[in-house]
């Protein structure tokens, strides 16, 4: 099982947004992709997951050409997006919500609501609660743990940490920890380069829709380059 990414390029109608990228998922990575705002991420993203068509380059997933087939189809692989905002049903409860998750399963889903709920004890206190009026931490577990219904083989997360305070952006951090070990692949895209890169196995820069930089996220975080755009950190000392 593994994403492999050749030559993409996408965008919105004339605008060219993604020029020519490669990137790759392996079996069991966390993958983080990091850049400044307008770079293309989402775009990225949602080409990945059918809402953008590309106009060249191929995407296979598990062996599948994924750049042709509807959204919905990519869903039924595993490949669950959860995007940038949240987008929960404000209107109806985080149970229900967590229900939608699991809309193309057959199967009893008890137990995965269990897990999810273990996962994310304020939303089992919170069950009946209508999802608009969690707070925005809370709305981004819910999002990932409505994500989490549809078992994912790999999942991929827009910014989860965006507007959250710093304690629950750590305990985010650690839920798409304990996520991966369980055997989910992971594609994160993140302001938060630190924490993002701290998590991942490997990690790409993208800016302009281009891949500037990528390696081991190690690598990146010792990087001179990396250090002084996305750590905040001053080359005069
Ligand atoms: N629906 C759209 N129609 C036209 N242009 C768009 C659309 N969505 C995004 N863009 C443009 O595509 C470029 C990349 O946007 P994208 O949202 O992918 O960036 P991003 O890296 O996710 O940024 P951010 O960190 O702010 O979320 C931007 O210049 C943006 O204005
Ligand atoms: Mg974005």
């Amino acid at each position: 099982m593994r994403l492999e990414i050749k030559n993409l390029s996408a965008g919105y109608g004339p605008i060219q947004v993604l020029q020519g990228l490669h990137l790759r998922v392996e079996p069991g990575e966390l993958i983080s992709v990091i850049g400044p705002n307008g770079a293309g991420k989402s775009t990225l993203l949602r080409t990945i997951s059918g809402l953008i068509r590309p106009t060249t380059g191929s995407i296979t997933f598990d062996g599948k050409q994924l750049e042709k087939m509807p959204a919905d189809q990519i869903v039924r692989q595993g490949l669950i997006h959860v995007p940038e905002g949240r987008r929960i049903f404000s209107k109806l409860s985080v149970l229900e919500n967590l229900e939608m998750g699991a809309y193309t399963r057959r199967d009893a889903i008890a137990k995965d609501l269990d897990d999810v709920f273990g996962l994310f004890p304020r939303l089992a206190e919170r069950r009946i609660q209508k999802a608009g009026t969690l707070s925005g931490g809370e709305q981004q577990m819910l999002a990932i743990g409505r994500a989490l219904l549809s078992k994912p083989k790999l999942l991929v997360l827009d910014e989860p940490s965006m507007g959250l305070a710093p304690l629950i952006v750590r305990s985010i951090f650690e839920i798409i920890q304990k996520i991966r070990s369980q055997g989910v692949m992971v594609l994160l895209v993140e302001q938060n380069a630190l924490q993002a890169l701290g998590l991942a196995d490997r990690g790409y820069v993208l800016e302009n829709g281009r891949i500037v930089l990528e390696g081991p996220a190690k690598d990146l975080l010792a990087s001179e380059a990396v250090r002084r755009s996305y750590l905040g950190e001053s080359l005069v000392h």
